[in-house]
Parts: structure tokens; C-alpha cells; sequence
């Protein structure tokens, strides 16, 4: 069988197996599996790419390979969960990087015809937005930069001059495709764009951006697929694009927010983020906490980023099995973007052994959240903050929170005043059935549990 038929045969079974892979990783319980088969799908893509006869160096690709696999496998043992959100980000950033290098190696080709052309400045242009932006986006999520907007006088001018210079500089490529000079041009406005695009995106629509730039770093890929005329990488690359987009739109339906809006946020006016919230707070000791939980029929435990700083899960699945012995009815309220990234609360309750019957979703708590004797926060602050309803000019007003204000009482475990991810004041802190538990959330939770025990 000639070669390239037996190539493309593999592929076909190859990219059978993406799907089917993506279809088991729809759910929690199946996608360790879907990962395997996806990633073994891959390999065996790999490996009879190999058989194809324009390869010039097997030892470069050897290293590559082995230098790939290694940083791989490091950072992947090394990460915390809690770091896991960053190293995403990177990955897409990679994943941008590579078609890019794709595409400027195809266009050091002198011998381009103009489709290529187009298709090369196409992969590269998405490739380096999504490196840029990928890496800006890393540095917002590890708070190496600021989580709030970064605007400046002139932004909206800055932003179209740079898309309109990116355009020209493509079109001129195109026509002069041997031009090395316009091709770094293109490049740097490219690199240009990923970054002016993330910067003025505030915290509470991060969760949308890493979605995007995902599945940009799968159109990337795709129009890559299509410079080197390899039918998988085209396949995998539109995979890709299509699931990011799919999750950019759950994302945007969780903030309240339309895609365009996210997007044009350097665009607009940034709203004020220094409304003051004022009142009394009141802080409980575990210990006294203890005693109204012992007293509860219903608790509603609502996670967030805390939870996964503190590694709190364990303690909680300890505490959520004394309530039950205790005949108190707990069941979690998962918020979409709860966390730094998607499914980040379903994934350490599963990690916990917290079964997934009892996970339920904002709106099905929300609509029952009168009839919690208590609603327990544990490191959530963003998802849970009233201001989203309550105060209109916050940069979060109309994002869909849970509504933990709403439940008779409610405990906020966390270790300070300071405010979430998205740097705003949270008016859920100083109600008058609210009272705040400080401590890291794993202390504060095994010492309840202890009051339990005794
Ligand atoms: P946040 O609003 O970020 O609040 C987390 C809270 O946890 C902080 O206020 C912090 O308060 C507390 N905390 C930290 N370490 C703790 C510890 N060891 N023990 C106890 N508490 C601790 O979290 P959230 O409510 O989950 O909201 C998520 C935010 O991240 C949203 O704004 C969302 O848009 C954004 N985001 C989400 C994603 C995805 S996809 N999920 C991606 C990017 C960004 P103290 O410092 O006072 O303890």
C-alpha cells in the first residue's frame, strides 16, 4: 500500500478516536479514560507521521521528542492543583508557539504561492496573538500582574491602529511572500495584539479569555494543518477550536456576559471598581460555629478558589459525613466559574470522594436557597458576592452568583478581609446573618470536625 494512503488511513482512526475521547471526557467519571485514549490517539498519530517521506533529520526529532517528553512530564508531577489553571494557560501559549514556528518555517519557503501565503499569515498571526495573550493571561491567573483591567489613555485608538497595521502588513506579505523583513513585521504586530487584547480584561472574565485562547491555539493548529497539508493536524486543530468555543459560550452564559462585550472590554469604559462597601462584621470561633451546624437540618457548602489553596476537600468530605451521621441533609453549590478553572471544584470533591449526586448546580440551589439553616463559604468570594445584584457600577453587577446572602445563616470561612479574584468589595461579609469564620480553610474545618469528635 503506498505510504501516504496507509498515513492517512491512521489518521482517519486516529481523529475517530479524538472524538470518542472527547465524548468520554463529557464526564467526570469517564474522562481519565478519555484522556488516555485521546493522548494514546495521539502517539500512534505521531508515530506514522514519522513514516512520511519529506522528514530531513530523525535526530532533531528524536531530541525534540525526548526534550518535550521530559519538560512534559516534570511540570505535570511537579504542579499543584492549585497551579494546575496556570499551566493550562502555558500549554495553549505552547500550543500557539508551535503553529507559529510552523508557519514562519513554511514561509522562509521561497517557492510560496499566494494560498499558501494567505493560510501561513493566517496560522501565524493566531499562533503569536495566542502565545502573547496565552502568556498575559498566565501572569494575570498566577498574579504576577495585576487582576484588574490595565487601561490607559487612547486604549480603543491604540488597539485599532494595531489591527489595522496587522492587516496592511499581511496583505503586503501576501503580495511579497519572500519579504523575511514583513514576515517579522507581522510577527511582532501579532505579538502585539495577544498582548494589548488580555491586559484590559479584568479578573471576573478571565475564566472567558482561557477558553478563548484554547481554542485559538486549536484554529491555530488548524490553519498550521493546512500550510503543511497534514489532514489530522487539521482535524485535532478544529477539534480543538470547536470544544474552546463551545466552553468560551458556558463561560459567557456564567458571567452574564456576550462574547463581543469580553472582547471589546479595552474597547469601553471600565467601570469604577472602588465602590467602598461598609458595615460590622462578625466573627465566630470554630468552636461556637460547631453548635449551630450541630443544630442544622439542611447545609449548603459553597467552594472557591480558598477550598484549592487550602487543600480543604479532604477535611470537608470528613465533616460532610458527620453532618449526614448527625441527619443533616449537605449538598454543595457548584458555581461555573468557582475556582480558576472550569470543573476546578468537581474535580477536587472528586478527588475527596464527595459523591456527584451531590454536587448541584447555582440555579437549582439558588431557587431553594431560603431553606438552608446554613450556607457554609468556604474560600469563595466572587462567586458568592451579592454586589453581582445588589450594586450596580461593580465591574461584576448582572454576573449569575449564588445566592448564600439569601440562607439563614451563613458562615464565610476565609482568612482576611481581602477581596477575591476580581479585586472587588463583597457586601456579603457585613449582612446580618453572616458570620465570618477566619482561619485557612483546612484548619478551621478539621478543628469543626474535632468539636465533632469530642
Ligand atoms: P475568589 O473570588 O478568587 O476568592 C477566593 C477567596 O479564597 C479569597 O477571597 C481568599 O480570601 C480565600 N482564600 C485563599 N486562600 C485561602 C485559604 N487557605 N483558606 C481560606 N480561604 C482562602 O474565588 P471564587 O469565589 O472561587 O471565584 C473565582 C474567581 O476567579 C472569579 O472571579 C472568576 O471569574 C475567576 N476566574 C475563574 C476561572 C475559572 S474558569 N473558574 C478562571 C480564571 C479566573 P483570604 O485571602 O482572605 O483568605
Amino acid at each position: 500500500m503506498d505510504t501516504t494512503i496507509f498515513i492517512n488511513i491512521v489518521y482517519v482512526a486516529a481523529a475517530a478516536l479524538f472524538i470518542y475521547g472527547l465524548k468520554l471526557l463529557g464526564h467526570p467519571s469517564t474522562a481519565r479514560k478519555g484522556n488516555l485514549l485521546s493522548a494514546s490517539a495521539m502517539l500512534i498519530a505521531i508515530i506514522v507521521t514519522l513514516l512520511d517521506q519529506n522528514i530531513i533529520s530523525y535526530g532533531w526529532i528524536l531530541v525534540s521528542v525526548l526534550a518535550g517528553s521530559a519538560v512534559g512530564v516534570y511540570v505535570s508531577k511537579k504542579v499543584e492543583m492549585t497551579g494546575m489553571p496556570e499551566l493550562v494557560s502555558l500549554f495553549n501559549g505552547v500550543g500557539g508557539l508551535a503553529s507559529a514556528s510552523v508557519a514562519i518555517a513554511a514561509m522562509l519557503n521561497a517557492q510560496l504561492s499566494t494560498g499558501f501565503a494567505v493560510i501561513s499569515v493566517v496560522a501565524l498571526i493566531i499562533g503569536a496573538v495566542t502565545f502573547s495573550g496565552s502568556l498575559i493571561a498566565w501572569g494575570k491567573l498566577s498574579e504576577r500582574i495585576s487582576g484588574k483591567p490595565i487601561v490607559f489613555k487612547q486604549q480603543a485608538f491604540a488597539n485599532y491602529s494595531l489591527i489595522a497595521a496587522t492587516v496592511l502588513a499581511s496583505a503586503l506579505y501576501v503580495m511579497y511572500p519572500s519579504s523575511t523583513m514583513l514576515m517579522i513585521v507581522v510577527v511582532l504586530l501579532a505579538l502585539s495584539i495577544g498582548v494589548m487584547a488580555v491586559l484590559p480584561i479584568g479578573g471576573a472574565d478571565m475564566p472567558v479569555v482561557i477558553s478563548l485562547l484554547n481554542s485559538y491555539s486549536g484554529l491555530a493548529a488548524c490553519a498550521a494543518g493546512f500550510a503543511l497539508e497534514n489532514n489530522l493536524l487539521i482535524v485535532a486543530g478544529a477539534l480543538v477550536g470547536a470544544s474552546g468555543i463551545i466552553l468560551t459560550n458556558i463561560m459567557c452564559k456564567a458571567m452574564n456576559r456576550s462574547l463581543v462585550n469580553v472582547l471589546t472590554s479595552g474597547f469601553q469604559e471600565v467601570l469604577s471598581n472602588d465602590i467602598v462597601v461598609e458595615g460590622e462584621i462578625k466573627p465566630i470561633s470554630a468552636e461556637d460555629a460547631f453548635y449551630v451546624l450541630e443544630a442544622a437540618q439542611s447545609i449548603l457548602v459553597i467552594p472557591g478558589y480558598g477550598m484549592a489553596v487550602a487543600q480543604a476537600q479532604h477535611a470537608m468530605k470528613e465533616l460532610q459525613e458527620l453532618f449526614e451521621k448527625n441527619d443533616t441533609e449537605t449538598v454543595y453549590g457548584i458555581h461555573p466559574v468557582a475556582g480558576r478553572m472550569p470543573g476546578h471544584m468537581n474535580v477536587l470533591l472528586a478527588e475527596a470522594d464527595v459523591s456527584y449526586d451531590l454536587l448541584l448546580e447555582m440555579d437549582e440551589v439558588n431557587a431553594r436557597m431560603e431553606q438552608f439553616d446554613v450556607a457554609i463559604v468556604i474560600g469563595a468570594n466572587d462567586v458568592v458576592n451579592p454586589a453581582a445584584r445588589e450594586l450596580k457600577g461593580s465591574p461584576i453587577y448582572g454576573m449569575p452568583v449564588i445566592n448564600a446572602d439569601l440562607a439563614k445563616n451563613v458562615f464565610v470561612i476565609k482568612r482576611s478581609m481581602s477581596s477575591g479574584f476580581a479585586g472587588v468589595d463583597n457586601p456579603l461579609f457585613f449582612k446580618d446573618n453572616t458570620r465570618m469564620v477566619f482561619g485557612d480553610a483546612k484548619e478551621v474545618l478539621n478543628n469543626i470536625v474535632r468539636q465533632f469528635s469530642d
